[in-house]
């Protein structure tokens, strides 16, 4: 095209993207260095990209990946993904409309539906005027790999990112009197080429098992349980309730069943640690799906669920905790589950880690850090962001963790307080508005969880002490009881409330 004089500002435009665009693929340069690009790293780059900055997304394998977790987002996480502009990958990937959840205790049920949607209303309220029927909130499962795939094709056809397959293998740091700052990451490129990329910001997004994460966090993961993962296949949904998550509670750990797509299920059953009927000597997972777990279900999924046991190729993710610490190091900074993780119960972790690239390209926006190279005020920033993530990932943090001792109940007062949540859902109305609400990312205020909690602790001291009856108030068996249940909630929430608070 011949140069056109008096159009000059689209031709500076231009030439300043072409500019950033071969600074990244000729020289590896960018403003921010993004390593891992799951859900995180993908999302990220599209946030950052959109603000202007120029971005290097790097992945070890862009292939789509084919794993058993992320594959359950809550409502608060597609509202995250609406905010960040990529709602849309959530579309043609055959997902499945989330509408709450289905908790079975000892096959009884109680349905959860997800309330009205608290976060959409003010922009849904003309509608809601018109038809005075609030929208209720809804989530969407899929197949993890489907998703990032459409991430990942986000991030390639943005112009202000750039994405390389690569295995980056360590950071590059300089260390002056003002102590180290990190530049950039060395990689390794189809095994043999070593290449080098810099940035003044790098973001580590790697994942669970993250290689990064000591040099720059004090925590280390926990993990007492492991997911064993199963997929059903069938015709038509063999569940229960259709479009809902189920929740199955038995005298084992619990059990995760969801619709992944028109004609599969996942299934995700909790083995804890040194579970006896798991064990070698008893025949090992096979023999725990097929004697405990398999009877434990609804009627109507077994056909399906002992079809997948045959079928076999179980594969099992550890279900790790890690509270989220601050960093120091100027230069770099953690995010995802590299940062923070909380047990899988609740489908939790996406909804976390979406919500907080929407807190943290508020607080990276070019009007407040025009410059990424003021590594001093980018540090400020992540400290803000610490503390301002936590009104809601401290709720689906704790949630996750104090649901998840309640749910896999190993002593009689945890079996106590697992019953008394389930007669606490089944009461309805509040009592399950108020848990689904933060399960799902809706209601973002610590105290909700606090006072429900301690309302179901209650309610199972008053269950134990009907079933106890006259003989247990006769011999004072039921107030030592009583007190040993409300001990042991103290004992199940404190240490998560105190992980949240302490840093
Ligand atoms: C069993 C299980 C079930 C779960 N189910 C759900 C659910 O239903 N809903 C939900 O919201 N959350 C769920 N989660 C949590 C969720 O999967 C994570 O929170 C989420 O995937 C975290 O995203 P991430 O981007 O931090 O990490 P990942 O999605 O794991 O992405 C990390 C990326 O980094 C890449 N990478 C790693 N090392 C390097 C390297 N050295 N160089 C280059 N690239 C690298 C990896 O290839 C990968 O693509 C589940 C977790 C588990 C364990
Ligand atoms: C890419 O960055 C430029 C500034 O370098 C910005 O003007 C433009 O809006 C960005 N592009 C997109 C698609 O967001």
């Amino acid at each position: 095209m011949p140069y056109i004089s008096d159009t000059p500002s689209e031709t500076s435009i231009e030439s300043t993207h072409d500019i950033q665009e071969e600074r990244r693929r000729l020289h590896h340069d960018a403003d921010v260095v993004i390593v891992g690009a799951g859900v995180v790293g993908s999302t990220l780059a599209v946030a950052l990209g959109d603000q202007g900055r120029s971005v290097i997304l790097l992945e070890k394998s862009l292939k789509e990946p084919d794993r058993i977790v992320g594959e359950l987002l809550q409502p608060g996480g597609v509202e995250a993904l609406r905010k960040l502009g990529l709602r849309d990958c959530l579309d043609d990937i055959d997902a499945v409309t989330v509408k709450g959840y289905g908790v079975f205790y000892h096959k009884v049920p109680v349905h959860i539906p997800y309330p009205s949607n608290a976060v959409e209303q003010s922009e849904s309220l003309e509608q809601e005027k018109s038809n005075h029927k609030p929208r209720r909130a809804e989530g969407r499962s899929f197949h993890h790999g489907r998703f990032i795939s459409k991430l990942r094709a986000a991030a390639m056809s943005h112009p202000n990112v750039t994405v390389f397959e690569t295995e980056v293998i360590e950071p590059i740091a300089f260390t002056s009197e003002r102590g180290q700052r990190v530049i950039g990451v060395q990689t390794l490129t189809k095994k043999v080429q070593k290449d080098y990329f810099f940035g003044a910001l790098t973001i580590v997004a790697d994942g669970y098992s993250s290689k990064f994460r000591k040099q720059y966090s004090a925590a280390t993961p926990v993990s007492k349980s492991k997911f064993w993962g199963l997929e059903l296949q069938h015709e038509s949904c063999p569940l229960p309730m259709p479009e809902h998550g189920h929740v199955i509670l038995s005298d084992s750990a619990p059990v995760l069943l969801y619709q992944i797509g028109s004609h599969e299920t996942r299934a995700l059953v909790d083995i804890p640690e040194n579970t006896p009927s798991a064990s070698l000597a008893q025949g090992g997972v096979k023999a725990h799906l097929q004697k405990i777990v398999l009877p434990s279900l609804p009627e109507q999924v077994q056909p399906t669920f002992a079809e997948a046991i045959e079928r076999g190729h179980f594969r099992s993710m550890p279900n790790s905790f890690l509270p989220a610490s601050t960093n120091c190091t100027p230069g770099v900074a953690l995010l995802g589950d590299a940062l923070n993780m909380r047990h899988p119960l609740t489908g939790g972790g996406m909804t976390v880690a979406l919500n907080d690239i929407v807190l943290l390209k508020q607080l990276l926006d070019p009007s407040i850090v025009p410059d990424l190279e003021n590594t001093q005020l980018v540090l400020k920033q992540f400290k803000v962001f610490h503390w301002q993530r936590k009104n809601l990932t401290a709720v689906i943090n704790i949630l996750a963790q104090a649901l998840y001792s309640l749910f896999a109940a190993n002593d009689p007062q945890l079996k106590y307080l697992q019953k008394g949540c389930f007669r606490y859902f089944q009461m309805g109305g509040n009592c399950i508005d108020g848990p689904v609400g933060l399960l799902a990312g809706i209601i973002r205020q610590p105290f909700v969880l606090f006072y429900h909690f301690f309302a179901v602790a209650f309610l199972s001291i008053w269950v134990m002490l009907c079933e106890q009856g006259v003989l247990g108030a006769v011999t004072g068996w039921s107030a030592v009881q009583g007190v040993l249940i409300f001990y042991k909630a103290c004992v199940v929430l404190f240490p998560y409330i105190w992980a949240e608070v302490k840093s």
